[in-house]
């Protein structure tokens, strides 16, 4: 590509090979077009690449905005697409997904295998009574029977609710009373820096108050001793040697609009979110994506290394590589155990051609320095992407140069557990400036506001909106309608905008710069955790009155967590207490809620209405001046 000398900033210009070899060399071009006929772009992107039993009579329908409907009147199943269909085909073959487990087992599984386990777990889940909208609670660490499972749930037409693996007791109970799932899915334990996550105790925990659960799977991955109820808990691999395990299992036809999952997010109050996503719009919108983000071709290799646990791993892990037939990577550990070279020499091991991954964690590989990923060969390696929080230039250079070798571009997409899929990132072609997530993707259109909707100049800093609906949507909070309609489309409810939550800039060449959240969203490490469940977590706590959390800038982990207590009468102030106050968050949260640091206080800034003022706290935490404080209580 040219370089254009208008453009200001830092720019990287992708080499004329990307442009040219690229799904979508031409961004400019694709983007307008989309706009200008969205059903008409959607449409002919769903009807080339997807297979459906029955086809749409309207690509989108938006007579009761904001609950957008996709495909309208299509039948199809996302595993008819991200399976059936590649049984079909020279696919079947190809190594859908290369599993390396922490202690370094190894298990690779074909598209022809793999179909082969899921449709054996999907006769499981049948003969147990689970049905089409039926929800399932799925509670694992990172291994191939979370996807199985996953998938399986997808084929009989019920809902799947994942519960990230390194969440903990109240979460996993909160998660499933609310979406009433009649069955849950763990294993014994998980591998963890070498050490076992006893998952299958703190899921005895949930189960045990829990009312609804009726049975559980129990995967065994660790093979230590675990509590099994008898007659409520089965082992996976029991019941796969049953005959009711048959290899012949149907695939439910389903709606477009008929959800597939539920996947709880932290929201701005109160209890998590239940973000439902469905069967037609989400498997093109994902698929799609995916190819042109990435530019997935037939010969690669991808990893994605989030866990499947939360959007990414869904969109990501699961679906949009199968649905692409591309191979990809899951591996069960972490990044720097036993030694920080594991992620390399996957890399090198599988001849890996993009990966995609986290700010926080390019920051932890680069405090130990490039003489561990220089010991490998990387040059497999073409792309290389971003996600879950702003990556700071200096991370994005860092991972430029010493992983990508200077040849590599760096797709940093900004998306949500909402949008389902990527929303502003670039395509190969589109240059680049470290810490920009560029430009929306093709269809999507984006803008940067203030509070009255007005578009804010170049380099001011506004509200991110989006202004048409995309066929990855949520499309509602399951069973939440009302909430659906306040948290995201309320703010702008007279244009009809979807409001993300965050807050932008756009530079003087219409790049888009993410600055961070608006609410009480905390994101440690890329994770999203909520101001409230922490809070509730700590004054569940006998010696704590009233808690608030907040988020505070950490060099490695984008934000970590202080905690401000207001001890109940009889309890005193110690270092013990401080460090009894982390270990309850962690115990009933999971590791990455911890506090930092807890602050005993005897009084929170709150507004006359009894709200407590964050902001406030943060910027007393920073240093900074706490602004306009005239509705405080008592300033
Ligand atoms: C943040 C993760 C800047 C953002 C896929 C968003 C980002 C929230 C980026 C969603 C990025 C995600 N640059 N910020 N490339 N990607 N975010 O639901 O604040 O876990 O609203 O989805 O992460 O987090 P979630």
């Amino acid at each position: 590509m040219a370089k254009d000398p208008s453009m200001t900033g830092e720019v990287y210009y992708p080499a004329p090979e990307v442009v040219h070899g690229a799904h979508i060399p031409n961004y400019d071009k694709v983007h307008q077009e989309a706009l200008a006929d969205l059903p008409g772009f959607w449409g002919k992107i769903a009807a080339e690449n997807f297979e459906w039993y029955k086809p749409w009579k309207q690509v989108l329908d938006d007579s009761n905005a904001p609950f957008y409907k996709w495909f309208v009147d299509a039948k199809t199943n996302i595993i008819h697409n991200a399976l059936d269909r590649h049984m079909r085909t020279a696919i079947r073959n190809k190594a859908a997904l290369i599993f390396e487990g922490e202690p370094g087992d190894l298990r690779i599984y074909t598209y022809q295998r793999l179909n082969r386990e899921v449709c054996k777990f999907a006769s499981v889940l049948r003969a147990m009574g689970v049905r089409k909208g039926d929800r399932v609670t799925i509670y694992m660490g990172r291994i191939p029977e979370l996807m199985i499972a996953m998938l399986a749930c997808a084929k009989v037409g019920a809902i799947h609710s994942v519960v990230y693996g390194g969440f903990s007791t109240e979460a996993l109970l909160g998660r499933i009373e609310d979406s009433e799932s009649k069955l849950l899915i763990t294993c014994d334990g998980a591998w963890l820096r070498g050490e076992i996550v006893k998952l299958k105790e703190i899921a005895n925990a949930a189960v045990d108050r829990a009312g609804t659960i009726e049975n559980v799977i129990c995967v065994k991955r660790t093979g230590q001793p675990v509590e099994m109820v008898s007659g409520r808990d089965h082992w996976y691999h029991e019941m796969m040697a049953l005959p009711i395990a048959s290899t012949k299992a149907e695939t439910e036809v389903m709606d477009a609009e008929d959800p597939l999952f539920i996947l709880y997010t932290s929201g701005t109050t109160g209890k998590p979110k239940a973000i439902l996503h469905t069967h037609g719009g989400y498997m093109v919108g994902t698929a799609t994506t995916l190819k042109w983000t990435f530019d997935l071709k037939p010969e690669d290799v991808w990893w994605c290394a989030a866990d499947p646990g939360w959007i990414t791993g869904h969109s990501y892990i699961v679906y949009a590589p199968l649905i692409n037939g591309a191979t990809s990577i899951m591996y069960e550990g972490a990044p720097t155990f036993p030694y920080p070279d594991r992620w390399w020499q996957i890399v090198e091991k599988y001849g890996v051609t993009i990966l995609y991954t986290a700010p926080t964690a390019i920051r932890g590989l680069m405090r130990f320095g490039e003489s561990w990923p220089n010991r490998y060969d990387l040059s497999s390696l073409r792309l290389l992407g971003s996600v879950g929080e702003p990556i700071n230039p200096e991370a994005w250079k860092w991972y430029h140069r010493v992983i990508g070798k200077e040849k590599c571009p760096v797709m940093d997409t900004w998306w949500q557990t909402e949008t389902g899929h990527f929303m502003i990132t670039p395509l190969p072609s589109v240059p680049l400036k470290p810490g920009s997530a560029t430009r929306a993707f093709p269809g999507v259109e984006v803008d940067v506001v203030d509070e009255e909707g007005h578009s804010v100049g170049p380099n001011e800093e506004g509200f991110l909106v989006i202004k048409r609906p995309w066929p990855g949507m949520l499309r509602t909070l399951y069973r939440d309608p009302d909430r659906y309609v306040e948290a995201y489309w309320s703010r702008y409810a007279e244009q009809g905008w979807y409001l993300p939550g965050d807050s932008a800039r756009r530079d003087e060449d219409g790049y888009i710069w993410v600055i961070g959240r608006i609410d009480d969203v905390i994101k440690v490490s890329g994770y999203r955790l909520g101001t409230a469940e922490i809070e509730s977590a700590l004054v569940s706590h006998p010696a704590v009155a009233e808690a608030a959390v907040i988020g505070v800038p950490d060099e490695l982990r984008g934000n970590h967590i202080n905690a401000y207590c207001i001890l109940r009468q009889g309890f005193e102030a110690s270092e013990k207490l401080k460090h009894d106050l982390k270990d309850h968050v962690g115990h009933e949260m999971g590791p990455i809620a911890k506090p930092t640091e807890v602050f005993i206080v005897n009084s929170l800034p709150k507004t006359r209405s009894g709200k407590i003022m964050r902001r406030v706290l943060r910027a007393q935490a920073l240093g900074q001046d706490v602004g306009d404080v005239s509705t405080l209580e008592d300033s």
